[in-house]
């Protein structure tokens, strides 16, 4: 158990942060306190990235893994030059290119950078937000902050302060509550430490936008047991985002996976089981005769609206008690890659195909 702290939640204006709300917040950071705040993709924990005893209470406080490292947030270029070493040119190029926005860069850490921040790897991730309160926050605490997303460990990412707050309410300092974020899903994490270079985490920049300044980046997606073999990369191990329920990924084209959501849903319930399915706004009014529960994530056709959605449908389809959630695959194309990928962490894995 950690203790009690009593979390204080400021609103500010997402688009221009009252400077004094800023400076209180900046104030706890440079004090070594944890403070929430939101960035394009979802909310962050944040703490002052080079002081060790703040960053070791972000992992006590979302009950993250010493193993897990931790992004460095900064608002700045000459701050990456300052947490890295040996930063190559493609990363310049890339951050010209995506900063600030939702990319992360695994480059070889400085000393300056505590060794808990990395999870005592080599390296460190380093990300320039694109969000006006986070850039404003950085730049008030004046220190790079270290951030995950602002959840326990292994529940979805928030998108919402009031999610922030369902998960760490009495274990955080200060909540800057700018509404929910605009892009939904998390930074893409890019390693430049490795020849050729690997796509650790699909997110906010698609494959295709980053494949223009990196043509041979590799992504081949693991999805590891947590007692499965080593993982590759940190934050790689299933039920990262798992719901208290079972779910099940479901494959193939739309009629074939719909019918095969309907006939998943129909032999469990006959069981007994209570059921939920993520439909995408189309394929809603199809299940509307089936007693499930249904939350929506958006247009199949509108991967950023369903981005924006997904960690709120998860949320809102666990708290409605079913015990199996049938989603239909999102694709790969763009966006839905990311999306794909925290569906099939939430599942642990479980994807079945539709087509015989
Ligand atoms: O969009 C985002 O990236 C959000 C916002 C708050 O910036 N942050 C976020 O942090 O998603 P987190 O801690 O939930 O996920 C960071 C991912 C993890 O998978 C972690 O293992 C990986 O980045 N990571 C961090 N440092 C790393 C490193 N040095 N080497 C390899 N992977 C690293
Ligand atoms: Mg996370």
């Amino acid at each position: 158990m950690t203790d009690y702290i009593p979390t204080r939640v400021l609103t500010v204006d997402p688009s221009a942060p009252d400077p004094q709300i800023i400076a209180e917040a900046a104030a706890v950071i440079r004090a070594g306190g944890l403070v929430a705040f939101p960035t394009e993709t979802v909310y962050g924990l944040g703490a002052n990235a080079l002081d060790e005893r703040a960053v070791a209470r972000i992992f006590q406080a979302k009950g993250r893994p010493a193993t897990d490292p931790i992004i460095a947030h900064i608002a700045n270029a000459h701050q990456l030059d300052a947490l890295a070493r040996d930063v190559p040119p493609v990363a310049y190029a890339l951050a010209q290119r995506f900063w600030p926005g939702p990319l992360t860069l695994v480059v070889w850490r400085r000393p300056i950078v505590p060794a808990n921040l990395s999870a005592g790897r080599a390296t460190v991730a380093v990300r320039m937000p694109s969000h006006p309160v986070a850039l404003a926050l950085i730049t008030a605490a004046d220190a790079p902050i270290a951030a995950p997303s602002a959840n326990r460990f292994s529940r979805p990412s928030p998108t919402t302060a009031a999610h922030v707050l369902d998960d760490l309410a009495g274990r955080i300092d200060l909540v800057l509550d700018g509404g929910p974020t605009p892009v939904g899903v998390e930074s893409s994490v890019v390693d430049l430490t490795v020849d050729p270079p690997v796509l650790l985490r699909p997110g906010g920049v698609t494959v295709a936008a980053l494949r223009e300044l990196l043509p041979d980046v590799i992504f081949t997606p693991r999805y590891l047991t947590a007692d499965g073999e080593a993982a590759p990369a940190p934050g790689m191990l299933l039920r990262h985002y798992a719901p208290n329920a079972t779910l099940i990924v479901v494959e193939g084209g739309r009629d074939a996976a719909l019918a095969r959501i309907r006939h998943e849903a129909l032999t469990a319930i006959s069981a007994g089981k209570r059921i939920g399915v993520l439909a995408f706004d189309e394929d809603a009014p199809e299940l509307s005769d089936l007693p499930v529960q249904v939350v929506t994530l958006g247009p199949a056709t509108d991967p950023e609206k369903v981005a924006q959605r997904l960690f709120a449908a998860l949320r809102e389809i666990e708290r409605a008690g079913v015990d199996l959630i049938l989603v239909r695959d999102p694709g790969q194309e763009g966006l839905s890659l990311a999306i794909r990928d925290r569906l099939v962490r939430a599942a642990e894995g479980r994807v079945i195909s539709a087509e015989p």
